[in-house]
């Protein structure tokens, strides 16, 4: 091709008809090492036998980024097409394991950040309503500013000032082994951002290794058992 026919074809192709919009950017998954989910003793997980609506919390892909693990107790198994705050999409794939009803996120709340730590957490999933501020169940519920994610579409936002979904944690589902590896995160991650605000607390809380990265395996334990208190807004 001629350089002059070359140049009028690019400008062609990146030149919108009126009333069209630009294609909004694809975000695709970002893979880490991979870590096998284990019991606060160091024994394998056995996906089966977590309990449906209670919170568990696992650190990925760094030590200091907590996470939600949820049996949601139902299929969570349809694919959603989501949205972050700078508008590029992805495709969530749905819950993995028994009735594909297990599911994971960032911990970190979407809008500033908030997130478990072991003395108080004010984000947690609640299967009910806990006070009128509250009201939708079987959501993600921040109480800071009342952002509230759906686990069962991709942690969408259904409520709130968050602007984007909480991103998931890929996970992996070994059938035979009933065992849960994590992979990978999909969605626009604030980890940078979230260790800039927080890194003095983070560094009193998890010491120099911070953001090290996890590998090999990453323990699962109660939101309970890691943090002194909740907040129930
Ligand atoms: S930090 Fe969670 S709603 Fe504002």
């Amino acid at each position: 091709m001629e350089r002059r026919e070359f140049l009028a074809a690019c400008a062609s192709a990146c030149t919108l008809r009126a009333g069209e919009a630009w294609p909004a950017a694809t975000l695709e998954p970002r893979f880490y090492f991979r870590a096998r989910l284990t019991d606060a003793g160091g024994a394998p997980l056995r996906a089966s036998r977590l309990v449906a609506g209670r919170n568990y919390l696992f650190h990925y892909p760094y030590e200091a980024t907590p996470c939600f693990l949820l049996n949601l107790g139902r299929p969570a198994g349809a694919p959603v097409e989501l949205k972050t705050g700078d508008g590029s999409v992805y495709q969530w794939p749905g819950g993995v394991g028994p009735g594909r009803a297990l599911v994971a996120y960032s911990a970190i709340c979407a809008h500033r950040m908030t997130y478990p730590t072991r003395q108080i957490s004010f984000i947690s999933y609640r299967e009910r309503s806990t006070s009128p501020a509250s009201h939708r169940p079987n959501v993600i519920h921040c109480c800071s500013e009342h952002s509230e994610y759906d686990p069962a579409t991709g942690a969408r936002v259904v409520g709130g000032p968050a602007a984007q979904p909480l991103p998931a944690i890929l996970l992996e589902y070994d059938a035979a082994g009933d065992g849960l590896t994590a992979v990978g995160t999909l969605g626009r991650e604030l980890f940078n951002a979230f260790f800039e605000k927080f890194g003095f607390k983070l560094a009193l809380d998890y010491g120099p290794g911070m953001r090290r990265r996890i590998a090999e395996r990453t323990a699962v334990v109660e939101l309970e058992a890691f943090c002194k208190q909740q907040v129930r807004c």
